[in-house]
Parts: structure tokens; sequence; C-alpha cells
């Protein structure tokens, strides 16, 4: 008995039981499209965020993860010699396969995290788009251990993380269903399986990153410091009373009354909040 108790404790979570949320056919309006409402269409966010990024990788060896119902894999699947695709639900792969067809190589359901149909030294690159940033640090830990095995000597990964500090472990209950990771920590655990960043960059939800002139956050231990990733520094919000008519882009999730509250009250009661 205490050895099965101790195996459960032991046990490592991963919040793949929550992500099978995704398999309802429901959760998806516009076949994904409706996110990418921020970079104003699908094409956009394809030329403005990813296209420059994985160019080099015409004609190669593409594996993607988690393709939903194939928003990205369209562009992926005219791009790549040869397309596979992995997907925790069925549902997803089933869009994903009358959407595309024979444009893409090999379909598959996976028990999401592992990739046991890929080959090892297969692939020279490893895709993903808005779905390691719902995935626990745990699930994405053994993704990083698999990208290693089946990408070839010198190939590359692109991956899109959350970038959220402080969240609970179900993502389902953090700002917009992120999970839990920092760029910090998911250089560490990409550096843990011999592999190294070439570049992370913030996806700030299309917003022109040039608009901003500051972040504000209460920890005093971020303040006086850069926000990782960009040029803009952190000050406390008491810096908003030296304006007249400041706007703040405000995205604390359950805390949003709270902070707005605050600031009228105590800081300055022209704040304009978005
Ligand atoms: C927000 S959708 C994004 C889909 C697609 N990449 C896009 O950009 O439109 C999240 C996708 O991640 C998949 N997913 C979530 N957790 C997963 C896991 N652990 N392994 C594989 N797929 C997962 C879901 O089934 C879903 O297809």
């Amino acid at each position: 008995m205490e050895e099965l108790k101790n195996n459960i404790v032991n046990e490592k979570f991963y919040n793949i039981e929550e992500q099978r949320f995704w398999n309802n056919e429901q959760e998806w309006q516009s076949n994904g499209h409706e996110w990418s409402k921020l970079f104003g269409t699908t094409e956009n966010l394809w030329n403005t965020q990813i296209f420059d990024k994985i160019k080099e990788f015409r004609g190669k060896k593409i594996l993607e993860i988690a393709p939903g119902f194939g928003r990205i894999t369209q562009f992926l699947s005219i791009l790549a010699g040869e397309l596979i695709v992995v997907d925790l639900n069925p549902t997803c792969i089933e869009k994903t396969k009358s959407k595309l067809n024979h444009h893409v190589l090999a379909y598959f359901v996976n028990d999401g995290k592992s990739l046991p149909k890929i080959r090892n030294n297969s692939q020279d690159l490893v895709f993903s788009y808005d779905s390691f940033v719902h995935m626990h640090a745990n699930v994405i830990e053994e993704y990083l251990k698999e990208i290693h095995r089946v990408l070839k000597p010198g190939g590359q990964s692109f991956i899109h993380h959350s970038w959220l500090y402080g969240a609970t472990d179900y993502s389902k209950q953090n700002v917009a269903g992120r999970s839990n990771m920092s760029p910090e920590e998911f250089k560490e655990l990409v550096e843990k399986y011999d592999m190294e960043i070439v570049s992370q960059n913030l996806i700030s939800f299309g917003l022109n990153i040039n608009h901003l002139d500051c972040i504000i956050d209460n920890d005093i231990n971020k303040q006086g410091k850069r926000l990782y990733g960009t040029d803009l520094k952190v000050f406390s919000p008491k810096i908003l009373s030296k304006y007249k008519d400041p706007v703040v882009i405000l995205k604390a999730g359950v805390y949003n009354q709270e902070i707005k509250k605050n600031i009228h009250e105590n800081i300055n009661s022209n704040v304009y909040l978005l």
C-alpha cells in the first residue's frame, strides 16, 4: 500500500487529458482561423511570423506536432518535400486529412507526449504553432526528448511556446489557455536534451511592440529590469501618475478588475485601460 501511495505521489503530471477538449468540433468556430484575426488573416500570420524563419526547409522533411484543423499545415504542405503530422486528438487528424489529403505524407494520432511512428534522425524540421502554448512543462519535456531523437544531425525546430509566469498546472484555467512556461525554462529544457536555442522571440498577439513604452508589474524583483526578449523595461504601476492620459493594455485574467480599481482609485483616474 505504502509503495502504491509513493508511486502515485511520484507520478509526473501531464495535462494531456485536459487537452482532449480539442477533439470536440464545437471548439473550432472557423477551423482555427478565428485565432488569426489578431494578425489580420492566417496568410498574414504565416507571412509575418513564420515563413522567414523556416523558408530554408523548402523541399525538406518536416514533422508538424499538433496541426489542429490544418490552419498552418496548409502552408507547410507546400513548403515541405515530405510532411508528417501528429496530433493527440483524432478529430484534428481527420479534419486535417480531409483538407489536405495526399499533400501530407502521413497522419498519426499519438498519446500526447511521444512520437513512436517517427524514425530516429529522420526529420529536417519539427514544427509546432499555437499548441505547445497549452502544454504543461512535463509534456513539453517529453516532446523535446523526442524531437532530439527524430531530428537529423543539424536539424532544427520551430516551437511556439507560452510566455507565462506563476500560472497554474491546468492551462485552461490560465489566461488565453496558456501553460505555465517561461522562455528561460524552455531554454533550460532544450539544453537539457543537448540542443541549443537559435533564437527566441516574443509574438505579441499581433500587437506592434514599437508602440509600447514599458511594462508595468507590481513585483519589485522585476522592476528596473528588461522584459526577456524585448527592449522594454519593467516599472511599478506608480509610473502612471506621471502621465496625463496614459493607455494601459491590461492582460491579467482574473486579476483585471482588482488591478483596474487600484489604478483608478490610487494612482491615476485618467488611465485608459484596454
Ligand atoms: C489551439 S489548437 C492549434 C492547432 C493548430 N496548430 C493551429 O495553429 O491552428 C491546439 C492543438 O494542440 C493539440 N494538442 C494539445 N495537446 C497536445 C499534445 N499533448 N500532443 C499533441 N497534440 C496536442 C490539440 O489537439 C489541437 O490540435
